[in-house]
């Protein structure tokens, strides 16, 4: 008969109640995991929508996205009666300037799929070609299928998506065309959870979807982001400033229209990303112009929050110079 060491059973219970509380931390851990993963915390719609129809301009496509997302209610709602489904998919192409609100919208929209249910997650992985394509032969479709994967239940939002097809370099020396092939394969295969938004330039865009002749069918949807305009672009920056609590003194509205109509307006001009990088170093100015004035210690409210015209005027020359 095996002979038991002195306090054998209180050693036993000792360990059995340690594995127990290990196991219930551990399981504690697991059942947070699940309801992380499994119920991700969505925005509800409204605010999602209070959002995008807070953004400056954009009316064309803040109409197409109402018309998309009520598409997909109705889809949803046939779906619990039974009804057959008609397979659609939700890729988009987003075709506009630098700075006009594409990547912006494409974050909206992402959350807005999760928020009615239609992606499980609705996060963004944004990617450029170097996210991509790779620099040897059998590493672009394992990098491409990696950022897929990172993407399932989201939105895969690919920036200058022509970057992946570079005119004028052949399409043998460039693994670039394997990424779209593999993307492709991917946007079929994870049709259900799986949104590609492709975005750029309009011009560059177009030889883009012609570059390979299975692409342009894949996407549902060409939305098209006009440029601002001067009032737009003077609304943008006033709604930067109330969003991070300063306030444009009297004249600011005059000074930024004057400065927004006499910037050039070429292919290159940032849009609402020139409204931004202004009003950021007009900060810079507005606490330089302070320092100079006053003791920054005994800066009253008005004076923190207030941006003059002058800080505006001398961002500006920073940014021409
Ligand atoms: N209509 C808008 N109203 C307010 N802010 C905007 C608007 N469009 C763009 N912005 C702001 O301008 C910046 C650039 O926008 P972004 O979406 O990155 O442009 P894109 O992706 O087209 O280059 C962001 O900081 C964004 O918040
Ligand atoms: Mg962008």
């Amino acid at each position: 008969m095996l002979r038991r060491p002195d306090g054998w059973s209180d050693r036993f219970r000792q360990a059995g109640d340690q594995l127990k509380r290990a196991a219930d931390r551990g399981l504690e851990i697991r059942r947070d995991r699940l309801s992380r993963d499994d119920k991700p915390q969505h925005r509800p719609l409204a605010e999602i929508q209070a959002e995008l129809d807070s953004l400056v301009g954009l009316e064309s496509v803040k109409e197409q996205i109402r018309s998309q997302l009520v598409f997909l209610e109705v889809k949803a709602r046939r779906k619990e009666h039974g009804l057959s489904d008609v397979a659609t998919s939700q890729h988009l192409v987003l075709l506009g300037n630098p700075g006009t609100g594409k990547t912006t919208i494409a974050r909206l929209l992402a959350e807005m799929y999760g928020s009615i249910g239609m992606l499980q997650k609705g996060h963004l992985v944004e990617v450029d070609r170097a996210g991509l394509v790779g620099e040897f032969v059998g590493h672009t479709a394992a990098k491409t299928n990696r950022a897929v994967k990172k993407a399932l239940d989201g939105v895969l939002f690919i920036d200058e998506a022509y970057s992946l097809t570079p005119q004028g370099l052949a399409r043998s020396n460039d693994f670039g065309s394997e990424a779209v092939e593999t993307l492709i394969k991917r946007m079929e295969d994870h049709r259900d959870r799986l949104v590609v938004v492709v975005a750029g330039y309009p011009r560059l865009m177009e030889s883009f979807l012609r570059s390979n002749p299975g692409l342009r069918s894949r996407f549902s949807r060409e939305i098209r982001f006009p440029d601002y305009t001067t009032d737009e672009l003077v609304q943008i920056t006033e709604k930067l400033a109330i969003d991070a609590d300063y306030e444009l003194a009297a004249g600011c509205a005059a000074t930024l229209h004057a400065l927004f109509e006499s910037v050039a307006r070429s292919d290159g001009f940032g849009n609402a990303r020139y409204a931004r990088t202004l009003f950021e170093q007009a900060l810079n100015r507005q606490a330089v112009r302070l320092a100079e004035s006053r003791q920054v210690t005994s800066l009253d409210r008005r004076a923190v929050v207030t941006i003059e015209p002058e800080d505006l005027k001398e961002a500006a020359a920073m940014l021409d110079g």
